[in-house]
């Protein structure tokens, strides 16, 4: 027995090893932590749970018969984050480069169909040179195994996904369909094919970073949602992250004990909107102090930054926040900021978390880039997602709330439960100059008629009140007492059940 027990502690210190201390020395001189110093961060002390340690890849071809590492480029199992059991894997690039090969990817679905079962977030920590060439198509097939199950999970665990290495190719393509993606600045990227690749095709020359690094998928592309300096930044924001998020789609969101009152006043929010309303504002600034304890996850920071998004917490529990931000474009819908708004809502309503919505929105942005690009599609993502959650929906309108997006954010039309505005809201067709422009269109010409005109009509639809006659306000409230309000009416909609009519799936305008 003794003997037993010696053997298999060495082969736990082997596997611990990876693929040898000179290579983790590599890692760490490369500003990066090694696989499994990356699971100790994220999990709660001594709570991680190994799996398939001893796992080897089953390929001979190309001398790989000689060359196994136990654990296969792959370090996998659970753990808990704050006390809640969560799975991950985290790929070891001292072992084949991460590449991923049949073995390592049935490891990666042991723990997704493990996570399915119970009904806990899954997160992968990806850091690999991609399909292990030695195994060709077995290699594919393992990416295949690992989509699928993505697919498969995607609403009901939540799915995180960190890239802090390399990630290339059709890689790339299991982050895309998790839930969020984060990365690490300068030291980690993704893209379908290489600088290399690029060059010969396009002849266009780029670098690794400029191509697919951290800033640019967090503010071109709008692939990641979040960038960080490094791991340790990276992994810690995680734990904090996964603190929002419910397990499972069976479960509501957490609820952390909070010692911010839920009628403190905030008398600073009666003078944010400014007199004059094309005067921009600091939409923030309203999260930010009618939230608990001004704690905002804020996703996508640096990218389409006319909405915001981000989950925060009132009364302990979780809620998702959507808000226009006059500070940019002057808060109009366009392109980006619809689809990033989209997804996020979407999320919010897969994983039961209430969805607050702070409108200012003078319209959707203008112009043949927006049109050529598909505004009305990616417009009618924001719609459909607004109208198909069923989460308990509260909007405040703070200032303007024109035309077809006034509609679109989450209005009383598209099931919202309780919709108020505060008395500096301007709720119409459109602004009252282009109003006026149309509808006396003969006096164009005579400024001083026109001012008149649009004095008259800001009077009499640029305001709450029209809408608040005809039911779709619910209320007209004072901006001090936003917290105290949108506090009571979540806790009254703690029960609300709604659902949608049977089909297999919706078929969302994509
Ligand atoms: C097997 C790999 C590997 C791979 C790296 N290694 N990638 N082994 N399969 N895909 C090995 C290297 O041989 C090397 O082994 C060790 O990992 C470290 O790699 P280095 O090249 O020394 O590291 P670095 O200089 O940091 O470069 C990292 C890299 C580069 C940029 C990722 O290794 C690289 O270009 N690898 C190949 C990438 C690739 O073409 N992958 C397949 C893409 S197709 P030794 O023993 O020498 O230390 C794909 C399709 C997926 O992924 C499709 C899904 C549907």
């Amino acid at each position: 027995m003794q003997e037993i027990i010696k053997r298999l502690e060495a082969k736990r210190a082997a596997a611990r090893l990876g693929g040898g201390q000179r290579r983790i020395e590599a890692q760490h001189a490369k500003g990066k932590l090694a696989a499994r110093e990356r699971l100790e961060l994220l999990f709660d002390e001594s709570s991680f749970e190994e799996w398939d340690m001893f796992v080897e890849h089953d390929c001979h071809d190309f001398g790989m018969g000689a060359s196994r590492v136990p654990g296969d480029g792959v370090v996998t199992g659970y753990g808990t984050v704050n006390g809640r059991v969560v799975f991950a894997f985290s790929q070891d690039f001292t072992v084949f480069g991460g590449s991923l090969s049949a073995a390592h990817a049935r490891k990666i679905c042991k723990i997704m169909d493990q996570a399915m079962k119970i009904g806990a977030p899954v997160v992968g920590l990806n850091d690999s040179g991609g399909a292990r060439i030695q195994e060709g198509v077995a290699s594919l097939a393992g990416y295949a195994d690992v989509f699928q199950r993505n697919v498969l999970a995607s609403g009901v665990v939540p799915q995180i996904s960190v890239v802090m290495g390399p990630c290339a190719g059709g890689a790339v393509y299991s982050p895309a369909m998790t839930d969020f993606i984060f990365m690490v600045k300068d030291s980690s990227y993704m893209f379908v094919t290489g600088p290399d690749v690029v060059k010969t095709v396009t002849h266009e020359v780029v670098t690794h970073e400029q191509l697919g690094g951290a800033v640019t998928h967090t503010s071109r592309s709008g692939v990641a949602d979040l960038a960080f300096e490094n791991d340790v930044e990276a992994i810690l924001q995680l734990r904090r992250f996964i603190d929002f998020l419910p397990r499972s789609n069976r479960e509501q969101p957490p609820v952390r004990p909070s010692g911010d009152p839920a009628d403190r006043p905030e008398y600073s929010l009666d003078t944010l909107v400014p007199p004059n309303p094309n005067k921009p504002y600091d939409i923030r600034e309203l999260i930010l102090k009618v939230i608990d304890e001004g704690d905002f996850f804020e996703l996508q920071p640096d990218y389409a930054q006319n909405i915001i998004t981000g989950f925060a917490r009132m009364e302990g529990a979780t809620v998702g926040v959507v808000a226009n931000q006059p500070l940019v474009l002057a808060g109009c819908l366009d392109i980006d900021s619809s689809r990033k708004a989209a997804r996020f809502v979407r999320f919010c309503d897969c994983f039961n978390i209430p969805i607050i919505t702070f409108v200012d929105v003078p319209g959707f942005l203008p112009g043949t880039k927006q049109e050529f690009g598909g505004i009305i599609k990616h417009g009618a993502k924001l719609l459909f997602a607004f109208a198909e959650a069923t989460v308990p929906k509260l909007t405040l309108i703070t200032r303007k709330a024109y035309g077809g997006a006034y509609d679109v954010m989450s209005s009383k039309h598209l099931r919202g439960d309780v919709n108020y505005a505060w008395p500096s809201a301007e709720i119409a067709v459109m602004g009252p100059k282009g109003a006026v422009e149309i509808i006396f269109r003969e006096d164009r010409n005579d400024g001083a008629k026109i001012e008149q005109r649009t004095e008259e009509y800001r009077e009499k639809f640029a305001n709450p009140f029209v809408a608040g006659s005809l039911g779709f306000i619910d209320d007209v409230i004072m901006p001090h007492d936003t917290r105290r309000q949108l506090c009571r009416d979540l806790r009254m909609l703690r029960d609300k059940r709604l659902e949608n009519p049977w089909k297999k799936h919706d078929n969302i305008p994509l």
